[in-house]
C-alpha cells in the first residue's frame, strides 16, 4: 500500500511543502459572499493542480505577510457607490496609506467583481489593481472585470492566471461546474443561474394602501417538487423580460422588422423574441454608451465616453432608446444585440422561511417608476413582475446564497434586525424561522417607512408575532407622518441604552435595505450608541464594532 500511497501523492512537487512563501495566496474581499466562493473555487483547483496555496479574508488578513508573498491572487467585489466590502476596508486603507510597504517581490492579479449597472463598476477592483502596481508589484495577469454574470469572466481570468503560472494542466476543466451541485443520480434537476426554475405565480399583493406614494409587491411563488432549496437570509433571483410596447419602438428606430434572425447567446431566434428575454434595454450602462460611440464614430459620444463624469451625467434616466433615437445610426440587427447587455438576474432577499412556506418562495419587490426624457420609465424587474406577470403565469428564477447574512446559529442569542422599506423581508424570514423552530433568544425589530397607515408592510403578520412573543419589541419610525423626518436610527439612538444592553448580552445586529443613506447613518447611530453608553472612546467604539463584525454579530445586507 506504501507504494499506491506514494505515487499517488508523488504529483505534489515538494518544493511547495518545503518553501512556505512559495504558496500562492488567494485573498478575498466579500459582501454576499460571491469572492469568497470564486476563491475558494480558485484555492481548489490550485490544489487540484499541486499548486500550493493559501486562502484568506481581507478581513482576517494580516498585512505584515506581504513581505513574503510572492504571488497573490485578490478577488474583490465593490459596494454601493464604488466602495470595498467591509471586510476589505482596513486592508484597502492600509495599501493606500503611509504605512504601505514596497511590493517589488510581488507577482499579482486582480479579478474584480461588480456591476455594470452602476456608475463605479468594479471601482474597488480597479483600485487594489492599481495600488498594487504604484507598490511595485508586477501584474501576473491583466485584471479582470465581472459583471454579475459572472462566471464566464472568472473562467477567463483563472485560465490566464493558471497558464503564466504556466501550469497548463487539466486547465479544460470547467471548475465552474463545481459551483453547482451536480445533477444527482437519482434523476431529478437542479437549477442555478444558468438553468433557472420555471415558478408560477400563486399570488401577488400590493402592500402599500391606496393612497400611498410607493407600490411594494408581495409575491409567493410555487417551487413545486423542483426540490430548491433556500435558507433565510438568500436571495431569490429573478429574470425580467423586456415589454413588447418598448422592444416594438426601439425596432422601428432602427427600421427593422423585429422578425430579422439572430443569434444571442442563447441560440439562433427572432430579433424580437432575442431582446425580450436575452438583453436589457434599460437602464442604459456606460459599456452600451462606449459601444455605441465607437460604431457609430459621432462627434458628441465620443466626447461624452472620454468623461468620466459627462458619462455618468448622460446615462442619468436614459433607456437604450434614448440613446438610438437621439443618434441615429443604420444598423443590422446582429451589429445591434451586441451593445446590449445580457439579461442579468435581479436579486431579492427572500421573505419566507421554508420551514413554515414548504415549496413556496416568497419576496418583496419594490416598483420603480419615473419619467425622464420625455417618457414614463420603470426598472427592468420590477415593472416586469407589477406590470407584465399575472398570478398563474410563470417566472425564471434561482436562489442565490448568501453565507454573510444569516440567523446565528446559537439558539438562546438575541437577534437586532433593522430595516427600512423592503429591508425588511428577510426579517420577515427569521422570524418564520424562529416561529417554527426551538431558538429562545429575545428579538428586536426596527422598521422605517414613508407613512403609517400606508406603508407598515406586514404589519399584522408583526403584531401576532408581537403577541406570540416569538418577536419581543418592535420600534417603527414612519418619516412623512411629522413635520420632521423620522428615521429607524433616530429610534436605535431613543433605546440606545438598550441597545447597548442586548449588544453587551451577546445580540447579533442586522441591517438590510438603502446602502447609500441608511445603512451609513445606522452604522453612525451604532457607533454613538456604543460611545454613549459603553462610556468608550470613538476609536474604541469602532474597535467594538471590528469585534461584532469579526464574530459575524454585525451582518449587512445592502443594496
Ligand atoms: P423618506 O423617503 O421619507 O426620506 C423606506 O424607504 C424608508 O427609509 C422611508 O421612510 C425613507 O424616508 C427612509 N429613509 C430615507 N433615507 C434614510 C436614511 N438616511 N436613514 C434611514 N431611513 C431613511
Amino acid at each position: 500500500w506504501l507504494a499506491g500511497f506514494l505515487t499517488s501523492f508523488s504529483w505534489i512537487p515538494m518544493e511547495h511543502v518545503a518553501d512556505p512563501t512559495d504558496s500562492v495566496w488567494v485573498l478575498y474581499g466579500t459582501q454576499t459572499g460571491n469572492s469568497e466562493r470564486l476563491a475558494k473555487l480558485t484555492a481548489e483547483r490550485l490544489d487540484g493542480l499541486g499548486i500550493g496555496n493559501t486562502l484568506c479574508s481581507m478581513g482576517s488578513f494580516n498585512p505584515r505577510e506581504l513581505g513574503k508573498i510572492n504571488r497573490l491572487l485578490v478577488i474583490v467585489s465593490t459596494q454601493g457607490l464604488g466602495e470595498p466590502p467591509v471586510e476589505a476596508e482596513a486592508f484597502h486603507n492600509y495599501l493606500h496609506g503611509k504605512r504601505a510597504p514596497s511590493l517589488g517581490h510581488m507577482k499579482y492579479s486582480v479579478l474584480a467583481l461588480g456591476d455594470s449597472s452602476y456608475a463605479d463598476f468594479c471601482q474597488t477592483g480597479k483600485e487594489f489593481d492599481k495600488v498594487f502596481e504604484d507598490l511595485g508589484g508586477k501584474r501576473l495577469f491583466g485584471r479582470v472585470d465581472c459583471d454579475v454574470d459572472f462566471e464566464d469572466s472568472y473562467e477567463e481570468w483563472l485560465n490566464g492566471v493558471l497558464n503564466e503560472m504556466s501550469q497548463s494542466r487539466a486547465l479544460s476543466a470547467n471548475s465552474i461546474e463545481k459551483m453547482v451541485p451536480e445533477t444527482s443520480e437519482m434523476g431529478f434537476r437542479t437549477y442555478d443561474r444558468k438553468t433557472p426554475y420555471e415558478a408560477e405565480v400563486l399570488q401577488k399583493i400590493n402592500l402599500n394602501g391606496r393612497n400611498s406614494t410607493k407600490e411594494t409587491l408581495h409575491i409567493e411563488l410555487d417551487l413545486g417538487d423542483s426540490r430548491i432549496q433556500y435558507q433565510p437570509g438568500d436571495a431569490l433571483g429573478v429574470y425580467a423580460h423586456n415589454p413588447d410596447e418598448l422592444m416594438m419602438e426601439v425596432v422601428e428606430t432602427l427600421g427593422l422588422t423585429g422578425t430579422e434572425n439572430v443569434t444571442s447567446h442563447t441560440g439562433e431566434k427572432s430579433l424580437m423574441e432575442a431582446l425580450r428575454t436575452d438583453y436589457e434595454l434599460t437602464p442604459l450602462t456606460g459599456a452600451n454608451v462606449i459601444r455605441y460611440a465607437k460604431l457609430t464614430k459621432d462627434p458628441r459620444l465620443e466626447k461624452i465616453v472620454d468623461d468620466n463624469m459627462e458619462l455618468l451625467e448622460y446615462l442619468r434616466g436614459r433607456d437604450v432608446l434614448d440613446m438610438i433615437r437621439e443618434t441615429p445610426f443604420k444598423l443590422s440587427a446582429e451589429t445591434f444585440i451586441t451593445l446590449l447587455r445580457k439579461n442579468s438576474p435581479r436579486l431579492y432577499s427572500i421573505a419566507s422561511s421554508s420551514e413554515v412556506y414548504e415549496n413556496e418562495v416568497h419576496i418583496l419587490v419594490s416598483t420603480v417608476r419615473y419619467k425622464a426624457h420625455g417618457r414614463n420609465k420603470g426598472g427592468h424587474c420590477s415593472t416586469y413582475m407589477a406590470d407584465r406577470i399575472q398570478e398563474g403565469d410563470r417566472i425564471s428564477v434561482f436562489v442565490e446564497h448568501n453565507s454573510r447574512f444569516k440567523p446565528p446559529v446559537e439558539l438562546d442569542v438575541p437577534m437586532i434586525m433593522v430595516g427600512a422599506g423592503t429591508g425588511i423581508a428577510p426579517y420577515r424570514s427569521f422570524i418564520q424561522q424562529r416561529q417554527s423552530g426551538t431558538a429562545q433568544g429575545k428579538t428586536w425589530l426596527f422598521f422605517g417607512d414613508r407613512n403609517f397607515s400606508t406603508d407598515f408592510l406586514y404589519q399584522t403578520e408583526w403584531l401576532e408575532y408581537l403577541k406570540k412573543g416569538t418577536l419581543a419589541r418592535a420600534d417603527v419610525a414612519f418619516s412623512r407622518d411629522q413635520e420632521e423626518k423620522v428615521y429607524v436610527q433616530d429610534r436605535l439612538l431613543e433605546k440606545g441604552e438598550e441597545v447597548y444592553r442586548w449588544l453587551e448580552e451577546g445580540a447579533y445586529f442586522y441591517v438590510c435595505g438603502d446602502a447609500q443613506k441608511m445603512a451609513k447613518d445606522v452604522n453612525h447611530a451604532l457607533r454613538s450608541i456604543i460611545m454613549l453608553h459603553g462610556g468608550m472612546t470613538e476609536e474604541k467604539a469602532k474597535e467594538y464594532m471590528d469585534y461584532l463584525r469579526a464574530a459575524d454579530r454585525y451582518q449587512t445586507d445592502v443594496y
